[in-house]
């Protein structure tokens, strides 16, 4: 197969940042997908509905002409967040999920949830009225290595978490092992994961193996080979459950490269290009459009887009430059270590 025109794809699981950053990764996004859910961990966090509608608004200033795009907002969840604002922005229709990160799990995650029974009146009422929870699977304690964070999040408080409010619909965001997969694959209702980009192209020898490469650190760390092989066969199953999320998370180069890098991959520009990379590989390019337009769009009780990309193979690799150039500095492309066949094109209809 050379040529594929799938359903418009949407990102499950992006950070867009804020001001200068917001305004150099946008373009990248917008260009081949049609909607996205926004993380809220920018300084400070983007904690209200009111806070969501002002950053919503920020976002749609940013965005090129003649690019169609909808940015879907969360909520951070905190210890002091209200169960009647979440409420009432599920209600408007801006809120389309609350992100619970504990407290130090990752990237400005401070602020997020220490005592996970402090909020249960939030999550009892998302429950009722049908709002999903997205959560940064992983434990925060430091005796827990940071390589078993996931399986050990997926006993010790998701699994609990999900005995305790039924009827609680949660995303798993970024998976990234296969305890992840399997436990998804387990579950019959309400609950899914994001699979990112890099986590189906890289294992943790990219970050490690030769040299240290920080271009290649993110939360959650890519794991084993096992691991990629596992996220790699939920991919491209077509099992409902699993959908794209890039966890595209942009960080200037200084902040990557230092004794104490930022976690995070931008990988916006080539995510579709490398998806449909994987998915070659996988002999599974029928399956792509249910991963990157299709299962997304179900969990979240949204209708597919209606706009369509087509992807073409060509024999010369397609070029994707290196870095980008943001107005806070330069921010450097995921590699995906193999030349790249798939282009892109929106189709103008
Ligand atoms: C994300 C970021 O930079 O905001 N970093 C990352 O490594 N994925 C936060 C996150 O999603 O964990
Ligand atoms: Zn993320």
């Amino acid at each position: 197969m050379n040529q594929l025109t799938i359903t418009k794809p949407d990102d499950w699981h992006l950070h867009l940042r804020d001001g200068a950053m917001l305004a150099g990764v946008l373009p990248h996004t917008s260009a081949h997908f049609s909607r996205a859910i926004i993380m809220p961990n920018l300084v400070p966090p983007v904690v209200t509905t009111a806070q969501a509608e002002v950053y919503r608004q920020r976002i749609m200033a940013s965005l090129p002409k003649g690019h169609d795009f909808t940015p879907l907002m969360t909520l951070y969840l905190t210890e002091a967040t209200d169960a009647g604002d979440v409420e009432a922005g599920f209600r408007d229709g801006l809120v389309k999920a609350v992100k619970l990160y504990p407290a130090g799990a990752t990237t400005n995650s401070h602020a997020g949830v220490r005592d996970i029974d402090k909020v249960t009146p939030v999550l009892e009422r998302m429950a009722e009225i049908g709002l999903p929870l997205c959560v940064h699977g992983e434990v925060t304690n430091p005796e827990i290595d940071i390589f078993d964070r996931e399986a050990v999040f997926i006993e010790t408080v998701l699994d609990p978490l999900r005995r305790r409010i039924p009827g609680l619909r949660v995303v798993m965001e970024h998976v990234t092992t296969r305890n992840g997969v399997d436990y998804v694959r387990a579950q019959e209702r309400d609950m899914a994961a994001t699979i990112t980009v890099h986590h189906l192209m890289i294992n943790r020898n990219a970050i490690l193996a030769g040299g240290i490469r920080p271009h290649y650190y993110c939360l959650p760390v890519a794991k084993r080979e096992e691991h990629r092989l596992a996220l790699r066969a939920a991919a491209t199953s077509g099992d409902q459950r699993f959908f794209l999320g890039t966890d595209s998370a942009p960080h200037t180069d200084p902040l990557k490269e230092s004794a104490c890098g930022c976690a995070g991959i931008f990988t916006a520009p080539n995510a579709v290009s490398c998806l449909a990379h994987v998915f070659e590989e996988e002999d599974a390019l029928d399956r792509l459009e249910a991963f990157a337009s299709l299962n997304g769009p179900a969990f979240y009780r949204l209708p597919p887009n209606e706009g369509r990309i087509t992807l073409k193979r060509q024999d010369a690799p397609v070029a994707f430059p290196d870095k980008i150039d943001t107005g806070e500095g330069s921010v450097t492309v995921f590699d995906p270590m193999v030349p790249l066949h798939w282009s892109v094109t929106p189709d103008i209809s």
